[in-house]
């Protein structure tokens, strides 16, 4: 008899799978502490300071309504989105965070025989996704852990539909500027999308963040994607939106489920929407927090990539036995060898006493390594 694998189409079985960060309770008892409380988790860069507390509220009011189906097109957040970047309702699809988006993003323009540009060392779910529709991947190597614009300019082919920029970009934490990103959409070919993924844009302060929703206002070949995972807290409801011109968005709302968020989702993310106290103090926290981090690497002698993110790339050498150690030290963080980055860990910025224990634990680690090499 056939089994699954010989029954499913030929390529699935190939198709790389996303390494999530660990949970904290299967760490915990993986690594035998009493509760999930002993563990930090500072391996998905999410917002260390919780959800907003406003969408908490929010949350509490329409639990009991739970048992009725959301509004599949997500009418009030749309609407709110709407008033607050100046665009059209018809401009704006919700989706179970930018992840998703990607994957419609992929249903409409990638197949066979297209591929995609995005840089060698950007949110790998661009590829994965590039992989699950058949369509090839053209990776662009970065410029001091920068995306190199020029040089993916220059990667386009007439197969290219969609090239991806993360910016800022994870996992480097780095970003290109308003004009570099001007005179890229002015370059870039007719026949090419570009997708702006800003997941952590509100954590610059609005000064800092390139006014890109124009090249949507101005009908540009431009689809912007944005979440509620980061800066608002809200990772665990699965909630984010994508901005581009309404022919965009028509054809992707074809290839959506017609009840994909939640109704819970759409109640915190309106009310985090309000919540610019939580927006600021996340603000704050992670500008502390990279300066502490910054600093002590410094002091320890590592080299790291300087971030404007709530995330920060240092190199540890042997990256992997660095993670495992400080696991057992109750502290994940991300090991980077699926970014070819062997030698360095990502740190997600933490609370002050996370941060302090984390870095505790990694001189802790490198300590213990340097003394092994001593004796060995
Ligand atoms: C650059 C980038 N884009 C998109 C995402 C996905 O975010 P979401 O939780 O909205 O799916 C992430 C999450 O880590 C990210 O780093």
């Amino acid at each position: 008899m056939p089994g699954f694998s010989d029954l499913a189409r030929s390529w699935v079985s190939g198709l790389g799978v996303y390494e999530p960060g660990r949970p904290i309770e299967e760490v915990a008892r993986e690594m035998g502490f009493a509760s999930a409380d002993d563990i930090i988790k500072l391996a998905s860069n999410e917002n260390s300071l919780g959800p907003s507390p406003k969408a908490v509220v929010a949350m509490r009011a329409v639990a009991r309504r739970m048992h009725l189906y959301p509004d599949g097109g997500a009418f009030y957040l749309r609407e709110a989105l709407a008033r607050k970047l100046h665009v059209k309702p018809g401009q704006l699809l919700i989706g179970t965070g930018s992840n998703e988006l990607i994957e419609f993003i992929g249903h409409v323009f990638l197949g066979e025989g297209m591929n995609l540009v995005m840089a060698d060392r950007a949110f790998v779910v661009y590829k994965l996704v590039g992989d699950m529709f058949r369509a090839g991947t053209v990776l662009v190597p970065m410029r001091e852990f920068t995306h190199d614009l020029d040089a993916m300019l220059a990667a386009i082919t007439g197969e290219t539909r969609v090239v991806f920029i993360a910016n800022p970009n994870n996992p480097t934490g780095t970003m290109v500027g308003g004009a570099e990103l001007e005179s890229f959409l002015h370059r870039v070919p007719d026949h090419v999308i570009t997708v702006l993924d800003e997941a952590y844009i509100e954590l610059l302060d609005p000064a800092l963040q390139p006014d890109t929703l124009r090249y949507v206002r101005e009908g540009r070949n431009v689809i912007i994607l944005r979440t509620f995972s980061k800066t608002y807290g809200l990772a665990g409801l699965r909630i984010g939106y994508a901005v581009a011109p309404e022919e965009c968005i028509h054809l992707m709302q074809r290839v959506r489920q017609p009840f994909n968020t939640t109704a819970m989702g759409q109640a915190a993310a309106l009310a985090a929407l309000e919540d610019e106290e939580h927006v600021e103090r996340t603000r704050r926290l992670v500008k502390d927090g990279l300066v502490d981090f910054e600093k002590a690497f410094r002091k320890m002698g590592l080299e790291f990539v300087p971030s404007v993110v709530n995330f920060i790339l240092v190199k540890v050498g042997k990256g992997r036995e660095v993670f495992e150690a400080m696991q057992k030290l109750g502290v994940i963080v991300r090991p980077m060898d699926p970014y070819r980055l062997p030698d360095h860990i990502r740190i997600t910025v933490g609370t002050r006493v996370q941060n302090r224990r984390c870095l505790r634990a990694l001189e802790t680690v490198l300590a213990a390594r340097a003394g092994g090499q001593a004796t060995a």
